[in-house]
């Protein structure tokens, strides 16, 4: 602490400092790691600034610095709840096991790391810790009108609770979740169900396909759709099925990715105008190519 710019120095790393009226209000370190990761660290901000935007401002710097990571990680101790909801936001998630330190207040920290670009399968910590950004996702689709079983407004509880039965369902393994990023920003996810009659253990569900309205037509939903096929792959699930609204972005989607037409069911779900729309059925074996 005495010797902060030397001492990020020696590591090849970064320290800023914020100030107000000649006073430093905040401050933040970046370091290079192995494999193209860099860390983001001492992220302080003075209590009369909480809240200002001054932590946004300070890790926009740190990230622009490392622009050139593949990957952003930093440790948070485990009472910091206020700031892992600011990781969060950040599109951070958690990941990996809980560190002591062997310091005068016997800290545990949470390791949170976000892809700068990349898909990631969410365990139940990282399912839990992207409720924020899933919600906003969630919300965001239903307003613009998506057809993903919820009528707009959603409201952020019901997102929430939504989410938070989608990590119980991982932790159960009755899901798979996916998230996806595009330039640090957690900007999709998709969602595969597994919890099938014990008649047809090879057969999964997608649902929730869903991209941040600010980043569509950056090919992420087709990124996330080529993994899950993988993943479901690798968990036994050769077989998957799926449903869309009719004339929806994502039947063209389906069709270049080379998912079969079913069928479509006529006035399947109700639209926030009081009407029923049509759904198209898919299906794909993704063992077959
Ligand atoms: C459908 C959705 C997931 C597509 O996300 P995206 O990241 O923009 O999609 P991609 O960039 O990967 O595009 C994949 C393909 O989808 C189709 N597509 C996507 N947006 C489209 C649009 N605006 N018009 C026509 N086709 C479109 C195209 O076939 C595209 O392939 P192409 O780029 O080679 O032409 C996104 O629009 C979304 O979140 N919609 C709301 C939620 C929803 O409807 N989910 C589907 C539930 S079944």
């Amino acid at each position: 602490m005495r010797a902060l710019a030397s001492f990020y120095d020696g590591l090849k790393g970064t320290v800023w400092v914020a100030e107000r009226n000649g006073a430093v209000v905040g401050m933040i370190a970046a370091i290079p790691l192995p494999e193209d990761t860099w860390e983001i660290c001492q992220v302080y901000v003075h209590p009369s600034l909480h809240g200002s935007g001054l932590g946004h401002e300070l890790l926009d710097i740190a990230e622009h610095h490392a622009r050139s990571a593949a990957r952003f990680s930093l440790w948070t101790d485990t009472r910091f709840e206020r700031a892992h909801r600011f990781y969060e936001k950040r599109s951070y998630i958690r990941s990996g096991p809980i560190r002591a330190l062997n310091d005068i207040s016997n800290s545990l920290e949470f390791h949170y790391e976000k892809p700068r670009d990349g898909i990631a399968v969410l365990d139940i910590a990282a399912a839990e810790s992207a409720i924020p950004r899933l919600s906003y996702l969630l919300i965001e689709c239903v307003a613009e009108g998506a057809g993903v079983s919820f009528l707009p407004p959603l409201a952020p509880e019901r997102a929430r609770d939504f989410w938070k039965a989608t990590a119980r369902d991982v932790a159960a393994r009755r899901k798979i979740l996916l998230a996806g990023w595009v330039d640090g920003v957690l900007a999709g996810t998709v969602t595969l169900s597994i919890a099938t009659p014990e008649n047809q253990p090879h057969r999964a569900e997608v649902a929730k396909l869903l991209v941040d309205p600010a980043f569509r037509r950056h090919g992420l939903a087709r990124r996330l759709m080529a993994r899950l096929e993988q993943e479901a792959l690798n968990a036994g699930r050769p077989l998957l099925m799926l449903d869309t609204r009719a004339g929806d972005r994502a039947e063209a989607l389906y069709r270049s990715m080379g998912w079969h037409e079913l069928g479509l069911v006529p006035g399947h779900a109700a639209a926030k105008d009081g009407t029923f729309e049509d759904t198209f059925f898919f299906w794909k074996r993704v063992d077959q190519t």
